[in-house]
């Protein structure tokens, strides 16, 4: 029995349909027989129906029906009828109806499925059999959502006179601080491509040349430690703009924000999105990407504690390291228990220990009050805004170390006291980064965003000085605690740009032989330009509320960089790597 195409879709129907004869086509949710009569879920990508096969109505079709299973691909035709009262299911939107069916077509069978796909928990399993994963209605949504995400970024940035032009797959390494993943050249013996870790140099040229505003949804690879919301390959929103200011990429990347949140979730972002300066992102909040939903700022005690009885803070300053303290409001509900493993935690970022005081009613309790004069005493509480009830945790070391620590204690305090609003969305531009960072592996200064980015004007005279005073036009937008993005203005001028690769450490020769293309075009002519990616695939985690990158990519890789679907990376043969002039070394 041929049925021909559908009529209509699985999600579709509504109790005004009633009497009309469909088709419809998807896969077996579900078979259940009661009592000789069969009920089939029917899901297509808009929902579900209930099929219905009664042997009066086509014994042939009520027997084809009954050897359908879970998730064989069908086409049926019957009538839509109301459901019986008590079979109505208000959870579903087409509970009130079910297809009486007349016929039924088997398109294909499903073998006997591997796990359970509708409620599975692990996660090798789902990235293995990936293309029954993405059946699940929440996988559907998510990519939707992303889809949906990615026309209105197309729609904005157009309307805002962007060009989209793509950039090289193949090219050579352009330094965004990952390893570069390389692609053997077959006609140039002993040469590599490197995929691109972002198209940071090639939008710096279409600025060059006059292009004026660029924009790309651009894959991009690193070859990276991968974590819960990065993957080897993952998607950018990549943007440059000529004859440009912060000011104005700022407004942009607001107007962008509001609009994706508002087409697909409908979440209104307020505008003009706050700004705070590194510096002082590292003092209150200890990370360069605050949590700006909840309070429990750092807070500097330094001069307070400095000539103290406790060796432990005195020691840390006297090694020309810090002493900060949270306060934690109503923390004093937090048990003996919670305060062991807030100290492991600490210890987990380089912590020696995590002092701690508990504001009673009748003064401190805490392993370091007897170290404290009653007016040192006073002096902290004052400064802290102490109150009854109140917890304080203290971190002693350098100003790395109290950071994170403190950064990371934060964080979990802000989640074991439920402190986190849910569903809010704090956006914050965090700006004047400092330029370079000291890399004790390498022995040299490396730059904290890349080698491109413009210093502030008013830092370049410390460059002969001392260099990692400077701060750079750079700035990036951070969503409740996740960088989500990244930009800067560039050097334009290739003097700067060749006096910036001097300071990372490259002679004239170096610079040349890598990016010799580069300081070529900006001597032809560059305008002032700078930009800005913006990680898609992490916005789209805040759009869909999950932890996990590989739940809003279609086929994401695991922590160890493979595909468990296609099995990728996985060995060739010895021809094609003599095609490649590549032996391989024996393996260690
Ligand atoms: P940056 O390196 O900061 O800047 O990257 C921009 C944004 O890309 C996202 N991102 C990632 N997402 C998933 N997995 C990864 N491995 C990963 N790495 C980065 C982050 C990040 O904020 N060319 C510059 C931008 C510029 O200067 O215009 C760049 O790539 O969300
Ligand atoms: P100790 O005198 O080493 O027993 O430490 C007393 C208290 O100070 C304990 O609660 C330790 O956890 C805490 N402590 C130790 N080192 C540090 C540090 N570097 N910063 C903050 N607190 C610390």
């Amino acid at each position: 029995m041929k049925l021909g195409l559908r009529t209509r879709h699985c999600g579709d129907l509504r109790a005004a349909d009633i009497g009309q004869l469909v088709t419809l086509a998807g896969w077996v949710s579900s078979r259940r027989d009661h009592g000789g009569v069969i009920f089939v879920d029917l899901r297509d990508h808009t929902g579900t129906t209930q099929a219905v096969f009664k042997p009066d109505v086509n014994p042939q079709a009520h027997k084809e029906g009954d050897q359908v299973r879970d998730e064989y691909v069908v086409a049926v035709r019957g009538r839509v009828t109301a459901r019986e009262e008590g079979n109505v299911n208000p959870k579903i939107p087409t509970g009130e109806i079910e297809v009486l069916v007349e016929s039924i077509e088997l398109l294909n069978p499903c073998k006997p499925l591997p796990y359970d796909i509708h409620h599975l928990v692990d996660e090798r399993l789902r990235m293995t059999y990936r293309y029954l994963d993405l059946r699940r209605p929440e996988m559907q949504a998510n990519l939707r959502l992303r889809a949906k995400a990615a026309h209105a970024i197309r729609n904005y940035l157009e309307g805002h006179g962007f060009v989209e032009i793509e950039t090289p797959i193949l090219t050579k390494a352009t330094p965004e601080g990952a390893r570069d993943y390389l692609v053997p050249s077959r006609v140039n013996p002993g040469t590599f491509y490197a995929l691109p870790q972002s198209p940071q140099l090639f939008k710096q040229i279409l600025m060059v040349s006059g292009f004026d505003r660029y924009f790309q949804i651009a894959k991009c690879f690193r070859d990276e430690d991968l974590r819960g919301n990065r993957q080897p390959e993952f998607t950018q929103v990549d943007l440059e703009l000529a004859f440009t200011s912060i000011e104005e990429i700022r407004g942009l990347i607001d107007g962008l924000m509001a609009k994706v949140f508002q087409d697909t979730i409908g979440v209104n972002v307020a505008t003009p999105i706050p700004a705070i300066t590194w510096k002082q992102a590292m003092a209150e909040y200890g990370t360069d990407a605050p949590d700006m939903r909840y309070g429990l700022k750092l807070v500097d005690l330094t001069d307070l504690v400095k000539d103290s009885e406790f060796k432990v803070f005195t020691q840390a300053v006297k090694a020309g390291g810090l002493v900060k303290a949270i306060r934690v409001p109503g923390g004093g509900v937090l048990s003996r228990k919670d305060l062991d493993e807030l100290t492991e935690l600490a210890a987990v970022y380089g912590a020696k220990g995590m002092a701690w005081v508990k504001r009673n009613p009748d003064g401190w309790q805490s392993p370091i009050a007897k170290f404290f004069t009653a007016p040192q005493q006073l002096a902290i509480e004052q400064r802290l805004e102490l109150a009854e009830g109140d917890l304080v945790v203290f971190s002693a070391d350098q100003f790395k170390i109290v950071h994170d620590t403190l950064a990371n204690l934060r964080k979990d305090i802000a989640r074991r006291l439920n402190l986190i609003p849910p569903n809010v969305y704090k956006f914050v531009w965090v700006t004047e980064f400092p330029l370079l960072e000291w890399d004790a592996d390498e022995k040299r200064n490396v730059a904290v965003n890349h080698p491109f980015t413009a210093p502030m004007d008013e830092d370049w005279s410390l460059a002969g000085t001392t260099p990692l005073a400077m701060r750079a036009k750079a700035y990036d937008i951070v969503l409740n605690g996740t960088e989500l993005g990244g930009g800067s203005l560039r050097n334009h001028n290739p003097d700067i740009q060749a006096q910036m690769f001097g300071l990372l450490g490259l002679n004239d020769q170096q610079a040349q032989e890598k990016f010799g293309f580069l300081l070529g075009a900006l001597g032809h002519g560059a305008p002032p330009h700078g930009g800005l990616a913006l990680g898609l695939d992490r916005l789209i985690m805040w759009l869909v509320g999950t932890e996990s990158i590989r739940e809003v990519i279609a086929f994401p890789k695991t922590q160890k960089a493979s595909c468990l679907m296609t099995d990728a990376p996985s060995p060739v043969e010895e021809k094609q790597l003599r095609e490649l002039h590549i032996r391989l070394r024996k393996s260690e």
